[in-house]
């Protein structure tokens, strides 16, 4: 089994998803709020997808060596959601995602956590490229896509919906964007 890193920021515990995180998760895809840009559909999750879901994610790191990892704010030690990277099989890229439950949103959470995460894709992993699908719609999404570097590169349909494929080259993150984050 990999280990998965946890990543930390200002305000933020990037860390692994456990089975005792099941309430809160179930609770955050049944948002439809939450689920509605979503390109893997638009319908809120019930009990068992979100079940199966955690599941996919837990696989997903140890086939992979990369997932998405919990988003827990350090100063209460609340579930927030989910950041971090899916890539299965078929997929158009690496992607790294962001999902968080309403009641965080409009703090910078978003931005701060895939800030982090997008550091570790490049510096540990040594990915060349990341993207990131957004519903066109997403302001909110597209925000945080254009905060950490991401720029618009594409239309693709992903699921039989016309998504954005936001992306950014290791290159211009090294030239660019890692230097910002030194100073
Ligand atoms: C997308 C999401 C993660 C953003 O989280 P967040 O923590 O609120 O994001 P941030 O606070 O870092 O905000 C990023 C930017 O989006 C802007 N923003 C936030 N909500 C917005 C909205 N409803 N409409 C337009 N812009 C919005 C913020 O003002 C900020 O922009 P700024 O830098 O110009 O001020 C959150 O809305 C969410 O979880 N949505 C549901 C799941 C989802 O759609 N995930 C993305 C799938 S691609």
């Amino acid at each position: 089994m990999v280990k998965i890193p946890t990543l930390e920021t200002e305000r933020l515990r990037l860390r692994p998803l456990h089975k005792s995180d099941f309430e809160e998760y179930a609770a955050l895809y049944a948002d439809p709020e939450v689920v509605r840009h979503l390109g893997t559909g638009t319908e809120p999750w019930d009990r068992g997808r979100a079940w199966r879901h955690m599941v996919f994610v837990k696989g997903h790191w140890d086939f992979t060596g990369t997932g998405m990892w919990v988003v827990e704010h350090k100063e209460t030690g609340s579930f927030m959601g989910m950041i971090g990277f899916a890539a299965p099989e078929g997929w158009p890229g690496f992607e790294l995602a962001w999902i968080l439950a309403r009641r965080w949103w409009g703090n910078g959470y978003a931005t701060e956590g895939a800030r982090a995460a997008l550091h570790h894709a490049f510096t540990v992993l040594e990915k060349d490229r990341i993207i990131s699908l957004i519903a066109p719609e997403n302001q909110a999404s597209i925000r945080v896509a254009e905060r950490i570097g991401e720029s618009l590169q594409g239309r693709i349909v992903h699921f039989g919906r016309e998504m954005l494929c936001y992306g950014l080259d290791r290159e211009i993150y090294s030239r660019e964007i890692a230097s910002q984050r030194a100073s």
